[in-house]
């Protein structure tokens, strides 16, 4: 049997999803039983069995959660919607013993409220168990048993329900998060993008709680990002056990060969802080990786073995959190600590801390210039004056959103003779030439 999923993804990154999901196919599925449907922003379609979907959660890096579609129909008004959610067998995948949370997006959808469009496909859901079994389920938002999302166009009704629970980008392991810490489903896109393959060198030199060191580690040793944790499917009704126990127990089995494995993974971090290199520490060790780590300013870094590799990296920017560590090149300073608000994790609250540091993202782009001859560098930012700040002129720029806040990712070819510096007077320029360079 065949179902419709939508794979929602970090904006930016649905070429790179749909590739990697192709990628699960053929590995984890004894051919391609994933057959692609349409890439839209923030997502991507497929169609599948059980196991298709199930394997998404397991081995996607990039997604953010598998949704299973459950209707689709043109609506006009919270009464079209309700009625969409009565229609629907909910009975034939959870219980009225089930907890449950109802979430609505929309995009130019005509409904003045959509509070109250959220309600309707509640009441509706509730309203069908009650009539089928005699109970309704109780409402948990924060740790809800089933979720079910709606998606609301200018036209159109989809009623999803969620596959994953917790959201796919929480793999199980990370506690420690540091200030400004990365998704998971971001960071791991990145390394897809930068084209970076298990052997060749890689180095974060702001690896904070070392979110890129930890996705990489984990493709290089062939680590399920899902091994550690429970999926939402596991509470539906139906859904294949067997197939699962099989998906499961061959990801387990890889994870203990990793364990043993003593390979030199070749991918190096370093951070300013010695406070996030213990909390990255803690985080690897609770994710059974072992990756080398450092305490060094960026403006000091040196390249961490001979072969050039790919060095990727998320500096501080002046709406999360400041850059640290203002004294002369290479000397260690710890400031005082970040602010509360920085610590967001679940979207974002900017907090306008000081302007870009333009003497850090200089001496930055000085030492990747005197020191990196060869490497490739990728820097994700929302700064797109960036580039002008490190006078280097960036062979691509890729748009990405770090949940709302739009980014770059620029990329700098490293190339012995051939970097492409960018005159003193364009670095200067706020207007930031950067845009239309590439
Ligand atoms: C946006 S965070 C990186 C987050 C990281 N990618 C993660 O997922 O946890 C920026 C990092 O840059 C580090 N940093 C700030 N100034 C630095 C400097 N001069 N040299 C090296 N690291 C620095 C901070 O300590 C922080 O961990």
């Amino acid at each position: 049997m065949s179902f419709d999923f939508f794979v929602p993804c970090p904006r930016g990154l649905e070429a790179a999803l749909a590739s990697e999901l192709a990628g699960i196919g053929a590995r984890h599925l004894n051919g391609a039983p994933f057959a692609p449907g349409a890439q839209v922003p923030g997502g991507v379609h497929f169609r599948g069995g059980w196991a298709a979907g199930m394997a998404a959660n397991l081995h996607s890096r990039i997604a953010s959660r598998v949704l299973l579609k459950i209707a689709h129909r043109p609506y006009r008004s919270e009464q079209d919607v309700y009625a969409l959610a009565l229609e629907q067998r909910w009975e034939q995948w959870f219980s009225a013993n089930e907890t449950l949370r109802v979430d609505v997006t929309a995009i130019k959808s005509p409904l003045r409220s959509l509070e109250f469009a959220t309600l309707r496909v509640k009441d509706a859901i509730c309203d069908r168990l009650r009539e089928k079994s005699g109970a309704r389920p109780s409402i948990d938002t924060a740790e809800p048993d089933v979720r079910v999302f709606a998606f609301l166009t200018a036209t159109d009704c989809t009623l999803y329900l969620d596959t994953s629970g917790d959201p796919l980008f929480k793999r199980g392991w990370r506690l420690d998060k540091g200030a400004a810490p990365l998704r998971e489903n971001l960071a791991a896109g990145i390394l897809r993008l930068t084209g970076w393959t298990a052997g060749t060198p890689l180095y974060d030199p702001m690896c904070g709680s070392g979110t890129f060191l930890a996705e990489a580690a984990q493709v290089a040793l062939n680590i399920a990002p899902g091994v550690e944790r429970r999926f939402g499917f596991e509470r539906l009704k139906q859904y294949d056990a067997s197939a699962w126990q099989a998906l499961k127990a061959a990801a387990v089995d890889a994870k203990r060969a990793a364990r043993g494995s003593r390979a030199d993974l070749q991918i190096f971090g370093s951070d300013i802080s010695g406070d996030m290199l213990d909390k990255a520490r803690a985080n690897f060790e609770r994710a059974g990786l072992n990756v080398p780590l450092k305490q060094v300013d960026a403006r000091g870094m040196t390249p961490p073995v001979g072969t050039p590799g790919i060095l990727v990296a998320n500096p501080p920017y002046g709406e999360r959190i400041e850059v640290r560590g203002r004294g002369p090149r290479g000397e260690v300073r710890e400031t005082g600590r970040e602010s509360r608000e920085n610590r967001e994790d679940e979207g974002f609250k900017r907090v306008h801390t000081d302007a870009p540091d333009s003497e850090f993202f200089k001496s930055f782009g000085d030492a990747l210039k005197q020191r990196f001859t060869g490497w490739h560098a990728f820097v994700l930012t929302s700064d797109r004056k960036l580039p002008g700040q490190m006078r280097l002129r960036e062979s691509t720029k890729t748009p990405l959103f770090n949940g709302a806040l739009e980014c770059r990712l620029f990329r700098f070819d490293l190339i012995a003779g051939s970097v492409r510096q960018r005159p003193a007077a364009s670095a200067a320029d706020p207007a930031g030439t950067a845009e239309g360079q590439s």
